[in-house]
């Protein structure tokens, strides 16, 4: 049975929706309507796997305060165990601050307890087949670490993932290309693949990240997503809709890839899975209003007659 360990940043997202202008300095914008939701991309990841119908715990740092604890108590209400999460009264949980309409959004990120989680703190605990990190780049406590999180999984017998998400720094940096060594699936979106591979053209990116092990899943937004099966390009196209919030489209996605590809889909089978749960969530607000469960995305498939 496939067992998912999370490790990763937690923390609540405050929405702020529709603005009549986007925000420059020393003015104020008014925006429809406000929501204090589930935040951060491992936390969304691990919600849509459960969702899904998948077995997935969560490990990751919170501070002693209110918003820690609305964090593991959403998760724990979504169907995530949240034993592994350390609590911390020496730091404070971070937030992010979305900025959003239905065509793009802008984030500020306070990182907290985000930036505080170190790999020597992390026992990996047994019983677990499946390792997943994200915001490589975001939890800078970790970064380092990762590379022997993954051997040490690997060693076990499990498989890996990992999803880089943006670097704010926008220096990417070699130590990520080191650490693909030990990732099985690498789920980066456009901007991302870009910045880690050096290479603007996205299957140019992907070839140029073939490194004999790692799978490299590229997100393309409204354009759906791309991936290399050896040297052959296999592509799906996104769902049509008219989102109504991006935010957590890629950390849904790679719940529904990670949900697919460990249940042994083929790997056109896994992308379209893939985009399937990605579209929905861009249907409801927030990274978790809108998640698909496993029958509804059968149902999408079938529908669009991709099985
Ligand atoms: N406008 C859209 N229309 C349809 N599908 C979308 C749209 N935006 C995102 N998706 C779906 O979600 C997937 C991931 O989106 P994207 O490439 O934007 O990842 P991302 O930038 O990591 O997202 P985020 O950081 O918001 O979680 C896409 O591959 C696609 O399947
Ligand atoms: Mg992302």
């Amino acid at each position: 049975m496939v067992r998912i360990l999370i490790a990763g940043e937690l923390n609540p997202d405050l929405i702020l929706r529709d603005f009549n202008q986007f925000p420059k300095l020393g003015h104020e914008v008014v925006v429809e309507d406000i929501s204090l939701t589930l935040g951060s991309a491992s936390a969304i990841c691990a919600v849509g796997l459960a969702r899904l119908g998948d077995d997935v715990s969560i490990l990751g740092k919170v501070g002693c305060d209110s918003w820690g604890d609305f964090c593991c108590d959403f998760l724990r209400r979504a169907g995530v165990d949240v034993s592994t999460v350390i609590h911390d009264p020496g730091v404070r949980t971070g937030l992010t601050v979305s900025v959003t309409s239905g065509r793009d959004r802008a984030l500020i990120t306070y990182l907290g307890a985000i930036e505080n989680l170190k790999a020597s703190e992390i026992q990996l605990p047994f019983g677990f087949t499946h390792l997943h990190i994200s915001s490589y780049f975001l939890q800078r406590g970790l970064r380092a670490g990762c590379l022997s999180l993954f051997t040490e999984a690997h060693r076990r017998g499990w498989t890996t993932s990992l999803d880089p998400g943006c670097d704010p720094s926008g220096e990417w940096g070699t130590d990520i290309l080191d650490t693909l060594e030990e990732v099985d699936v690498f789920l980066p979106n456009e901007v991302e693949l870009a910045g880690v591979s050096g290479v603007d053209d996205p299957e140019r990116a992907l070839r140029r990240l073939q490194n004999g092990r790692t799978l490299t899943v590229a997100k393309l937004g409204a354009r759906g997503c791309m991936a290399l099966e050896g040297r052959r390009l296999i592509q799906s196209p996104a769902l049509r809709v008219s989102p109504v919030d991006t935010t957590g489209a890629g950390d849904s996605f790679d719940a529904g890839f990670l949900h697919a590809w460990l249940g042994g889909r083929p790997l056109v089978q896994a992308l379209r899975f893939a985009v399937v749960c990605g579209g929905v969530s861009t249907q409801g607000s927030g990274g978790t209003g809108c998640q698909a469960s496993a029958e509804e995305a059968e149902e999408k498939l079938r529908e669009l007659a991709w099985h």
